[in-house]
């Protein structure tokens, strides 16, 4: 069910210029707009590569369509665009919603940790599982995500304080506006490489790798069902073809994940 906007909170940084808003159901959420710099394709790659990961159990932020009406925005004018010094208003209806983990006004949710605070994420696999989705999704963004605080149970231990990681920015998967499949050695790394540092072969990439290889058709068709149709009018068919190159493309993932070791820094020290 898609949500309405009721509350401008603030602004995010970022080039596609998201708005932090709290819907109708009491969360808030990073709401991206039709009508972003960026491009509207990249709402699409966002709401696509949600249900993909959803499937996938890689750690992500739930996602939902929020319902931005005139009358909010009338009641809301710092919610727009800028491009130089004009102003753009955001467009009333549907736009990409990624929740906010937690109430904003007491939750501190941080881009980066320093190296030795990585130690203490919970969920550090998190970054070879999206690795699996970036190579097979030809993100064209380096890998991004946010970091909150939680307490962590390990082995059966009593929780300790520490961090939870959650994949975010999925609008450059195919190459964002391009809608295509360009590879590099490079592409959708995580620029602290610690996080690659119990890797020491393709195995660490399991079960991820398998379940990209056996894929469920369903999957990719509900994906494609969710998308607004104002997202994609006369686009269709060229979304249709990207789904469509995605699906034939799921045996290069293993290729794509062993050739990242041929770049310039290998991001697998202990792969020999
Ligand atoms: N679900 C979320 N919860 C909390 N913060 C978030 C969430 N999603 C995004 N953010 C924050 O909003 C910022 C902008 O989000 P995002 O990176 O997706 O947008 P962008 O405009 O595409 O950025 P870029 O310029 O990197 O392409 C992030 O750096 C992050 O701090
Ligand atoms: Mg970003």
């Amino acid at each position: 069910m898609p949500l309405t906007a009721v509350r401008h909170i603030r602004r995010m940084r970022g080039g596609a210029q998201a708005h932090l808003l709290e819907a109708d159901d009491g969360h808030s959420y990073v709401v991206k707009f039709r009508n972003n710099p960026q491009h509207r394709r990249v709402l699409v790659n966002e709401l696509i590569s949600s249900t993909l990961l959803e499937y996938l159990q890689i750690s992500a932020p739930e996602t939902r369509l929020i319902e931005v009406t005139p009358a909010f925005l009338g009641a809301n004018p710092e919610v727009a665009l800028t491009l130089g010094t004009a102003r753009i208003p955001v467009a009333p209806g549907w736009h990409f919603g990624s929740r906010f983990p937690g109430d904003p006004s007491r939750a501190a949710v941080y881009d980066f940790l320093p190296d030795a605070l990585l130690e203490r994420v919970a969920n550090l696999e998190a970054f070879r599982a999206i690795l699996v989705f970036d190579k097979w999704a030809a993100n064209a963004d380096g890998r991004q995500c946010i970091f909150y605080r939680a307490m962590v149970r390990r082995g059966g231990a009593e929780g300790c304080p520490g961090f939870v990681a959650r994949m975010i920015d999925h609008g450059f998967v195919f190459n964002g506006p391009n809608w295509d499949f360009p590879e590099s050695p490079i592409q959708g790394l995580y620029c602290r490489r610690q996080v690659y540092e119990p890797v020491r072969s393709l195995d660490e990439f399991q079960p991820w790798l398998d379940q990209v290889l056996h894929f469920p058709e369903e999957v990719m068709d509900q994906a494609w069902k969710g998308i607004p149709p104002a997202w994609i009018e006369g686009e269709e068919d060229a979304l249709q073809e990207v789904l469509e190159r995605l699906y034939e493309r799921r045996k290069r993932v293993p290729d794509l994940i062993a050739a990242a070791r041929q770049g310039r820094a290998n991001p697998f020290p202990n792969w020999r």
